[in-house]
């Protein structure tokens, strides 16, 4: 399936692909949003200023940005981060990276939340991501590599398990 859900943007936003001289940029981004520079999600560290990705940016300003991973027919999306909320940049970062994922002839889309995320959860269910998998105590284990991960997440949710969310890519 390849899915365009027609993304409202501020007519000032532009979506565009990461390159070589924003990586610094990205990553005190990342460090300010996830409490380090690096990501670690199903028992694999990324760091998502390595990565491919897309901004949304405002001339110099960033208010977006989504970091992804390809590998065996399968696109990965690492982070997403929208500095500027419910303005449509979330959806237009994920439709980015899936443009590129149908490009690149992988079978889904997918990434792993949280289970304090429900905003996440239900911003992804509601683009077409199913909920596949519930690892139990995936991040119990992410926090022993990366202990700055809160013990209590939204809502005052402890945090433990991740959430694994997929699109499927029809050609
Ligand atoms: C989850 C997240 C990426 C969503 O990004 P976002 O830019 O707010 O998402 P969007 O604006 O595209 O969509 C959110 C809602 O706002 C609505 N919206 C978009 N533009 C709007 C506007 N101008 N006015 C009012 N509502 C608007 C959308 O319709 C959507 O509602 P829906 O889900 O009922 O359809 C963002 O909340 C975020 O950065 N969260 C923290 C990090 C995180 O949890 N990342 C995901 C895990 S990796």
């Amino acid at each position: 399936m390849k899915t365009s859900e027609p993304a409202f943007q501020p007519s000032s936003t532009t979506i565009r692909a990461v390159t070589a001289v924003d990586r610094e940029r990205i990553k005190r981004l990342i460090e300010a949003r996830w409490g380090a520079p690096q990501v670690v999600v199903h028992d694999t560290i990324y760091h998502p200023s390595e990565l491919q990705g897309f901004l949304a940016a405002d001339g110099e300003n960033i208010c977006g940005l989504v970091t992804f991973h390809i590998e065996a027919e399968a696109c990965e999306i690492v982070s997403l981060d929208a500095l500027l909320p419910r303005a449509g940049i979330g959806t237009a970062l994920v439709e980015a990276v899936s443009e590129v994922a149908y490009a690149a002839k992988c079978r889904r889309l997918w990434l792993v939340t949280t289970n304090d995320n429900l905003d996440a959860l239900r911003f992804y269910l509601r683009r077409g991501f199913r909920l596949v998998a519930v690892h139990s105590g995936a991040v119990d284990r992410a926090r022993l590599l990366k202990p700055s991960i809160p013990e209590v997440g939204a809502s005052g949710i402890p945090m433990h398990d991740e959430l694994e969310l997929e699109r499927k890519l029809a050609y």
